[in-house]
Protein backbone atom coordinates (compact mmCIF):
# COMPACT_ATOMS: atom_id res chain seq x y z
CA UNK A 1 0.00 0.00 0.00
CA UNK A 2 1.69 3.01 -1.03
CA UNK A 3 0.14 5.62 1.29
CA UNK A 4 0.52 7.01 4.21
CA UNK A 5 -1.73 6.16 7.52
CA UNK A 6 -2.66 8.60 10.54
CA UNK A 7 -0.55 6.15 12.29
CA UNK A 8 2.10 6.12 10.56
CA UNK A 9 5.70 7.08 12.83
CA UNK A 10 6.41 9.59 10.01
CA UNK A 11 3.58 11.59 9.93
CA UNK A 12 3.19 11.59 13.42
CA UNK A 13 6.80 13.11 13.54
CA UNK A 14 6.13 15.14 10.60
CA UNK A 15 2.88 16.81 12.86
CA UNK A 16 5.25 17.15 15.47
CA UNK A 17 7.77 19.20 13.44
CA UNK A 18 4.63 21.63 11.92
CA UNK A 19 4.12 22.06 15.50
CA UNK A 20 7.23 23.20 16.63
CA UNK A 21 7.78 25.17 13.34
CA UNK A 22 4.15 27.12 12.94
CA UNK A 23 1.58 25.76 15.00
CA UNK A 24 0.18 23.64 12.15
CA UNK A 25 -0.82 25.81 9.81
CA UNK A 26 0.59 26.43 6.77
CA UNK A 27 0.82 30.40 6.53
CA UNK A 28 3.75 30.39 4.33
CA UNK A 29 3.54 27.19 2.69
CA UNK A 30 1.21 25.31 0.57
CA UNK A 31 -2.51 24.91 1.24
CA UNK A 32 -2.69 21.51 2.21
CA UNK A 33 -5.42 18.98 0.05
CA UNK A 34 -5.93 15.43 1.73
CA UNK A 35 -7.67 12.74 -0.32
CA UNK A 36 -7.75 9.08 -1.09
CA UNK A 37 -6.23 8.39 -4.56
CA UNK A 38 -8.00 5.41 -5.72
CA UNK A 39 -11.18 7.36 -7.67
CA UNK A 40 -10.62 8.49 -11.00
CA UNK A 41 -12.00 10.68 -12.34
CA UNK A 42 -11.91 12.47 -9.20
CA UNK A 43 -8.42 11.67 -8.09
CA UNK A 44 -6.05 8.74 -8.87
CA UNK A 45 -2.32 8.17 -9.95
CA UNK A 46 -0.77 9.36 -13.18
CA UNK A 47 2.57 8.11 -12.48
CA UNK A 48 3.39 9.18 -8.68
CA UNK A 49 1.48 12.01 -9.25
CA UNK A 50 -2.10 12.29 -7.60
CA UNK A 51 -4.19 13.96 -9.92
CA UNK A 52 -7.85 14.88 -10.80
CA UNK A 53 -11.32 16.57 -10.56
CA UNK A 54 -10.59 17.37 -7.05
CA UNK A 55 -6.72 18.22 -7.30
CA UNK A 56 -7.70 20.46 -10.12
CA UNK A 57 -11.17 22.05 -7.88
CA UNK A 58 -8.20 22.62 -5.19
CA UNK A 59 -5.30 24.13 -6.99
CA UNK A 60 -7.84 26.85 -8.10
CA UNK A 61 -8.37 27.45 -4.59
CA UNK A 62 -5.05 27.24 -3.49
CA UNK A 63 -4.30 29.64 -6.01
CA UNK A 64 -6.97 32.14 -5.15
CA UNK A 65 -5.08 32.01 -1.35
CA UNK A 66 -2.05 32.91 -3.29
CA UNK A 67 -0.50 29.38 -2.48
CA UNK A 68 0.75 26.17 -4.05
CA UNK A 69 -1.09 23.25 -3.33
CA UNK A 70 0.07 20.12 -1.69
CA UNK A 71 -1.70 16.83 -1.40
CA UNK A 72 -2.01 14.09 0.81
CA UNK A 73 -3.31 10.45 -0.02
CA UNK A 74 -4.16 8.31 3.24
CA UNK A 75 -6.94 6.14 3.63
CA UNK A 76 -10.61 6.64 2.80
CA UNK A 77 -11.68 6.45 6.31
CA UNK A 78 -8.68 8.76 7.22
CA UNK A 79 -9.82 11.57 4.91
CA UNK A 80 -12.27 13.18 7.70
CA UNK A 81 -10.31 12.27 10.97
CA UNK A 82 -7.17 13.60 9.57
CA UNK A 83 -8.95 17.19 8.35
CA UNK A 84 -10.14 17.28 11.68
CA UNK A 85 -6.43 16.89 13.43
CA UNK A 86 -5.62 19.87 11.16
CA UNK A 87 -3.30 17.87 8.90
CA UNK A 88 -4.91 19.66 5.85
CA UNK A 89 -6.89 22.79 5.36
CA UNK A 90 -8.94 21.11 2.55
CA UNK A 91 -10.61 16.89 2.05
CA UNK A 92 -11.61 16.34 -1.31
CA UNK A 93 -12.15 13.28 -2.49
CA UNK A 94 -15.12 12.73 -4.01
CA UNK A 95 -16.56 12.90 -0.26
CA UNK A 96 -20.58 13.20 -0.18
CA UNK A 97 -22.33 15.55 1.51
CA UNK A 98 -24.51 13.79 4.45
CA UNK A 99 -25.99 14.76 7.84
CA UNK A 100 -23.79 12.32 9.84
CA UNK A 101 -20.37 14.34 8.51
CA UNK A 102 -21.93 17.79 8.74
CA UNK A 103 -21.77 17.36 12.54
CA UNK A 104 -17.80 16.78 12.01
CA UNK A 105 -16.94 19.35 9.34
CA UNK A 106 -18.28 22.43 7.17
CA UNK A 107 -19.31 21.69 3.57
CA UNK A 108 -18.71 23.96 0.59
CA UNK A 109 -21.76 24.26 -2.17
CA UNK A 110 -21.29 21.35 -4.16
CA UNK A 111 -19.87 20.96 -7.35
CA UNK A 112 -20.86 18.26 -8.80
CA UNK A 113 -24.40 15.60 -8.63
CA UNK A 114 -24.07 12.22 -8.61
CA UNK A 115 -24.55 8.67 -6.82
CA UNK A 116 -23.89 5.27 -5.94
CA UNK A 117 -24.78 1.93 -8.64
CA UNK A 118 -24.50 -1.75 -8.97
CA UNK A 119 -21.69 -3.37 -10.49
CA UNK A 120 -22.46 -7.27 -11.23
CA UNK A 121 -21.58 -10.10 -13.85
CA UNK A 122 -23.70 -9.42 -16.85
CA UNK A 123 -24.82 -13.32 -16.24
CA UNK A 124 -26.29 -12.56 -13.20
CA UNK A 125 -27.56 -8.88 -13.57
CA UNK A 126 -28.28 -7.57 -10.01
CA UNK A 127 -30.82 -5.24 -9.67
CA UNK A 128 -30.81 -3.85 -6.59
CA UNK A 129 -33.73 -5.06 -4.86
CA UNK A 130 -34.48 -7.85 -2.96
CA UNK A 131 -32.02 -9.95 -5.33
CA UNK A 132 -29.14 -8.95 -3.51
CA UNK A 133 -29.85 -9.91 0.06
CA UNK A 134 -27.64 -11.82 1.60
CA UNK A 135 -24.89 -11.49 -1.24
CA UNK A 136 -21.68 -10.96 -0.63
CA UNK A 137 -21.27 -7.32 -1.62
CA UNK A 138 -18.10 -5.32 -1.56
CA UNK A 139 -17.50 -1.73 -0.86
CA UNK A 140 -14.55 0.67 -0.19
CA UNK A 141 -14.50 1.13 3.74
CA UNK A 142 -15.70 4.34 4.70
CA UNK A 143 -18.10 5.30 1.79
CA UNK A 144 -21.61 5.85 1.37
CA UNK A 145 -21.70 2.84 -0.48
CA UNK A 146 -20.36 1.16 2.62
CA UNK A 147 -23.58 3.06 4.70
CA UNK A 148 -25.94 1.85 2.29
CA UNK A 149 -25.07 -1.82 2.84
CA UNK A 150 -25.68 -1.35 6.54
CA UNK A 151 -28.61 0.86 6.61
CA UNK A 152 -30.93 0.27 3.37
CA UNK A 153 -29.43 -3.52 3.12
CA UNK A 154 -29.15 -4.41 6.58
CA UNK A 155 -26.28 -6.25 6.42
CA UNK A 156 -22.59 -5.92 6.50
CA UNK A 157 -20.60 -5.69 3.31
CA UNK A 158 -17.04 -6.65 2.16
CA UNK A 159 -14.64 -4.29 2.87
CA UNK A 160 -12.31 -3.01 0.69
CA UNK A 161 -9.35 -0.34 0.91
CA UNK A 162 -10.31 0.55 -2.51
CA UNK A 163 -13.17 0.30 -5.64
CA UNK A 164 -10.65 -1.52 -7.70
CA UNK A 165 -9.92 -3.81 -5.19
CA UNK A 166 -13.45 -4.80 -4.19
CA UNK A 167 -13.79 -4.98 -7.87
CA UNK A 168 -10.77 -7.15 -8.34
CA UNK A 169 -12.87 -9.78 -5.42
CA UNK A 170 -15.71 -9.71 -7.57
CA UNK A 171 -13.65 -10.79 -11.04
CA UNK A 172 -11.70 -13.49 -8.57
CA UNK A 173 -15.30 -14.66 -7.49
CA UNK A 174 -15.14 -13.97 -4.03
CA UNK A 175 -17.96 -11.65 -3.67
CA UNK A 176 -20.92 -11.21 -5.61
CA UNK A 177 -21.36 -7.61 -6.76
CA UNK A 178 -19.57 -4.31 -6.04
CA UNK A 179 -21.70 -1.36 -4.71
CA UNK A 180 -19.58 1.86 -5.98
CA UNK A 181 -19.73 5.74 -7.18
CA UNK A 182 -20.63 5.40 -10.46
CA UNK A 183 -17.84 7.78 -12.11
CA UNK A 184 -14.95 5.09 -10.49
CA UNK A 185 -17.43 2.33 -11.47
CA UNK A 186 -17.83 3.40 -14.91
CA UNK A 187 -13.78 3.27 -15.53
CA UNK A 188 -13.89 -0.09 -13.44
CA UNK A 189 -15.73 -1.86 -15.90
CA UNK A 190 -14.15 -0.10 -19.04
CA UNK A 191 -12.49 -2.88 -21.37
CA UNK A 192 -14.64 -5.87 -19.04
CA UNK A 193 -17.04 -7.22 -21.31
CA UNK A 194 -18.48 -9.94 -18.47
CA UNK A 195 -19.38 -6.79 -16.14
CA UNK A 196 -21.68 -4.10 -16.54
CA UNK A 197 -23.42 -1.32 -14.44
CA UNK A 198 -26.74 -3.58 -13.71
CA UNK A 199 -28.51 -1.53 -10.98
CA UNK A 200 -32.24 -0.79 -11.86
CA UNK A 201 -32.83 2.24 -11.17
CA UNK A 202 -29.09 3.10 -12.55
CA UNK A 203 -28.86 5.07 -9.09
CA UNK A 204 -29.14 3.80 -5.55
CA UNK A 205 -28.57 6.85 -4.40
CA UNK A 206 -28.84 10.70 -5.14
CA UNK A 207 -25.87 12.19 -3.91
CA UNK A 208 -23.66 15.68 -4.14
CA UNK A 209 -19.65 15.78 -3.90
CA UNK A 210 -17.84 19.29 -2.17
CA UNK A 211 -14.92 20.27 -0.39
CA UNK A 212 -14.81 19.72 3.63
CA UNK A 213 -12.94 22.21 5.68
CA UNK A 214 -13.04 21.83 9.24
CA UNK A 215 -15.73 23.72 11.08
CA UNK A 216 -15.79 27.81 12.11
CA UNK A 217 -13.73 29.11 9.26
CA UNK A 218 -16.59 31.13 7.42
CA UNK A 219 -13.98 33.17 5.46
CA UNK A 220 -11.97 30.30 3.75
CA UNK A 221 -15.80 28.69 2.83
CA UNK A 222 -16.97 31.79 1.55
CA UNK A 223 -13.58 31.71 -0.48
CA UNK A 224 -13.96 28.33 -1.46
CA UNK A 225 -17.67 28.72 -3.17
CA UNK A 226 -16.80 31.30 -4.85
CA UNK A 227 -14.07 29.51 -6.49
CA UNK A 228 -16.37 27.06 -7.48
CA UNK A 229 -18.89 29.32 -8.22
CA UNK A 230 -16.82 30.96 -10.67
CA UNK A 231 -15.38 27.64 -11.76
CA UNK A 232 -19.28 26.62 -13.06
CA UNK A 233 -19.78 29.84 -14.51
CA UNK A 234 -16.58 30.26 -16.17
CA UNK A 235 -17.35 26.76 -18.10
CA UNK A 236 -14.03 25.88 -16.52
CA UNK A 237 -15.35 23.30 -14.23
CA UNK A 238 -17.09 20.96 -17.19
CA UNK A 239 -13.42 21.02 -19.18
CA UNK A 240 -11.79 19.52 -16.24
CA UNK A 241 -14.35 17.11 -15.57
CA UNK A 242 -13.83 16.68 -19.33
CA UNK A 243 -10.47 16.48 -19.56
CA UNK A 244 -9.97 14.43 -16.02
CA UNK A 245 -12.71 11.94 -17.88
CA UNK A 246 -10.75 11.54 -20.94
CA UNK A 247 -7.43 10.86 -19.09
CA UNK A 248 -8.96 8.23 -16.27
CA UNK A 249 -10.30 6.28 -19.52
CA UNK A 250 -7.20 6.01 -21.00
CA UNK A 251 -5.24 4.86 -18.31
CA UNK A 252 -7.43 2.00 -18.30
CA UNK A 253 -7.11 1.32 -22.08
CA UNK A 254 -3.31 1.49 -21.47
CA UNK A 255 -3.37 -1.82 -18.80
N1 LIG B 1 -18.76 9.48 -2.38
C1 LIG B 1 -18.47 8.41 -1.50
C2 LIG B 1 -18.38 8.89 -0.08
O1 LIG B 1 -18.27 10.06 0.19
C3 LIG B 1 -17.20 7.69 -1.85
C4 LIG B 1 -16.00 8.57 -1.92
C5 LIG B 1 -14.71 7.77 -2.05
N2 LIG B 1 -13.67 8.65 -2.41
C6 LIG B 1 -12.38 8.31 -2.62
N3 LIG B 1 -11.54 9.23 -2.98
N4 LIG B 1 -12.01 7.07 -2.49
O2 LIG B 1 -18.42 8.12 0.82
Amino acid sequence: MNKTTVKSPMLAALAAATLISGCGKSDSGAVRMITEATFPPYEFREGTEVVGIDVEICKAIAAELGKPLAVEDVEFDSVLPSLIAGKAELAAAGITVNEDRKKMVDFSDPYVETGIVLISAKSVAYKGGDDIKGKRIGVQNGTTSADYVVEKLQQEPERFDSPASAFAALKAGKIDLVIADVDPAENLIKGEPDYAITSEPRFLTSECYAIAIKKGQPELLATINKVIAELKESGKLDAIFAEFKAKADALVDAD
